[in-house]
């Protein structure tokens, strides 16, 4: 009885020493590092930027202005093919679903005579299409004005959107100073 007790005592007391042997060599081995302040380490908000890369870099759209430095007018023309089911472009262009937009940069939103606008763009008061509100509203016209009878999804790409509002403010006898970043 006595014999088998000490038998169960000296199985407990080595795997105490196993462990503690092991805990000793695990922490030579991977040597903890104890926090200067005691706390959390919270990780570092550099490194998963930098790991994010082209992802995290692309959530966050440049300004307009800064696009506009760098678009190109002809990658705009070629762009608004998209919208000549509904546009016309050149100088005196007919209405046709949508208001002529030769001459939109800088016009007032929704002014264009005779044309029969949505209550939404008619609302809009003395608002006009500068770079900023084509850059918005071309990216979702429905967020941009609520009701809107523009049924268009809008142009995702923001580099693509800088393109079509350069193309824009090139459609006119003098086309207007574009915003500097
Ligand atoms: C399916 C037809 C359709 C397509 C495609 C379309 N539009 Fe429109 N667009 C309209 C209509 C309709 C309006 C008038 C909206 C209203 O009254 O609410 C409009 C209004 C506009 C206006 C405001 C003009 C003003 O006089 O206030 C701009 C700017 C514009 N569109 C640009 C574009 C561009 C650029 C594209 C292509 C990238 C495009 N649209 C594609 C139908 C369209």
């Amino acid at each position: 009885m006595n014999i088998e007790l000490n038998k169960i005592a000296g199985a407990g007391l080595s795997t105490l020493l196993v462990v503690m042997a092991l805990n000793m060599g695990a922490g030579i081995v991977f040597a903890p590092k104890k926090p200067v302040v005691p706390g959390y380490d919270l990780p570092s908000l550099e490194p998963a930027a930098a790991a994010g890369g082209a992802g995290a870099a692309a959530a966050v759209e440049e300004p307009i202005a800064v696009r506009l430095a760098k678009a190109d007018v002809a990658k705009g023309e070629k762009a608004v093919g998209a919208c000549k089911a509904c546009h016309t472009f050149e100088k005196g262009g007919a209405n046709k679903v949508g208001p002529h937009l030769y001459d939109v940069y800088g016009r007032a939103e929704g002014s264009v005579a005779g044309f029969g606008y949505s209550a939404a763009m008619k609302a809009r008061g003395d608002k006009s299409w500068d770079a900023d509100a084509l850059d918005h509203f071309l990216k979702n016209p429905k967020a941009y004005v609520p009701g809107t009878a523009m049924a268009f999804a809008g142009i995702a790409r923001p580099e693509a959107r800088a393109d079509v509002v350069a193309y824009l403010n090139s459609l006119a006898d003098s086309p207007k100073p574009l915003p500097k970043p």
